[in-house]
């Protein structure tokens, strides 16, 4: 799915939030800003432009999925739309930066040194612009802590606007290794907010390397008990490749007898994407190799209660005993499936494939 056009209708004006109106035409959507800096009421046509109108703006018709409500950025002098917020997903993210104190191995947003300060503000009005039944909203990065100030923001703008909305944060939780930080997020939110955060081993060692950050296992590990001592939630995630996969069962193991507070234990498939792609040869390893290191952690953590799931692998590359745990994890537009899949009877309970998958070589699907 294109969440990115460009168009050739300039004009000077600061980016901003525009919210698209009843849809009453398939082929074109009224946009209203809804941003503090400016901007202006535009005529988005798909396909071709329609010249009788004043301030129409032209985009593929790609984009005729654009529904009521949905909300899109503008950046009118670089003749740019990104679609940011969409009625009709479950996947919809708040993103705070994309700088990172990590640099994972396989990090699939590899981070950027940039100043993107700017979405501070912009994420405020973002929030603003939500609907009040919003069921779920992400925030993601980067690493989305980093500006603590930011992100406390944020969060208290989610609480206060949303308080019926499950939030889920992703973070590597290092920042959490600062109490006066944890209580600061505990008093801002509620118990609809959960922090998901990665563990890549059970040692520094191990976490370290990965992360490509010395010190980084030690914060993640305080920060995660920071926040339970706090009453947050906390779900840990752990990305298989070369360097996780034989020790899914000693990580299942050290939540159990560590971290057994967690409200949520995920092992997700590979994105090939990033930092991923680039080192996609020493990476990837076929799920075969990790189906009985994932079948002893999912019955450890089973056992004790905590629940677990399998995310980002089709069901026909896991093992019997594991299809259980698969989740339809992929985010909406990220999502693929294959010709082969037409005819799968598992399809409805398949979460498919990354987009990204689909260009490598055959990985083995077999439908059923
Ligand atoms: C890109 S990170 C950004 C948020 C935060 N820095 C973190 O690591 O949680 C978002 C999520 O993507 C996961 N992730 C990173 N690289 C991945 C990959 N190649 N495939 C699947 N998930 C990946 C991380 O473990 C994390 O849960
Ligand atoms: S996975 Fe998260 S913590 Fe690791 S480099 Fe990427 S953004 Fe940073
Ligand atoms: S063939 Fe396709 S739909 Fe069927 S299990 Fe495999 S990936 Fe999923």
């Amino acid at each position: 799915m294109q969440l990115q056009a460009k168009f050739d209708f300039g004009f000077n004006s600061e980016p901003f939030l525009a919210k698209v109106g009843k849809v009453s035409d398939p082929d074109v959507r009224e946009l209203t800003p809804v941003s503090t800096t400016g901007g202006r009421p535009l005529c988005l046509s798909f396909g071709e432009k329609n010249d009788d109108v004043p301030n129409s703006v032209c985009v593929g018709r790609q984009f005729s999925y654009l529904a009521e409500g949905d909300i899109v950025r503008i950046d009118p002098n670089a003749g740019e739309m990104r679609v940011v917020f969409r009625t009709n997903s479950i996947h919809n993210v708040i993103f705070m930066t994309e700088r990172c104190n990590c640099r994972c191995i396989m990090c699939v947003q590899p981070p950027q040194n940039v100043d993107d300060s700017w979405r501070n503000r912009e994420n405020l009005e973002l929030i603003a612009a939500l609907p009040k039944d919003l069921k779920t909203i992400c925030v993601t990065g980067g690493e989305p802590t980093l500006n603590k100030e930011a992100f406390l923001n944020v969060v208290k703008a989610l609480a206060e606007h949303l308080p019926d909305t499950d939030v889920h944060i992703l973070s590597n939780a290092r920042t959490f290794n600062d109490v006066p930080f944890v209580k600061a997020y505990a008093d801002a939110t509620n118990n609809r907010f959960t922090i998901g955060v990665p563990l890549h081993g059970v040692e520094p060692q191990a976490h370290d390397f990965i992360a490509r950050s010395q010190g980084a296992f030690n914060q993640t590990i305080n920060g995660l008990l920071n926040l339970a001592a706090n009453k947050r939630q906390v779900e840990i995630r752990v990305v298989v490749h070369r360097y996780t996969a034989e020790h899914l069962a000693d990580i299942a193991e050290f939540v159990v007898k560590n971290l057994p507070f967690v409200v949520h234990v995920a092992f997700m498939g590979m994105e090939p994407v990033g930092y991923a792609k680039s080192n996609f040869e020493n990476l990837h390893v076929p799920e075969s190799v990790w189906w009985g290191g994932a079948a002893q952690a999912c019955k450890l953590l089973d056992a004790v209660g905590i629940p677990v799931s399998i995310y980002n692998v089709p069901i026909c590359l896991l093992r019997e005993d594991l299809r259980l745990y698969s989740r339809q994890s992929i985010s909406d537009w990220k999502r693929t499936f294959l010709p082969i899949c037409e005819t799968c009877k598992a399809k409805n309970d398949c979460c498919g494939l990354f987009e990204s998958f689909a260009g490598l070589p055959n990985i083995g699907l077999k439908a059923k």
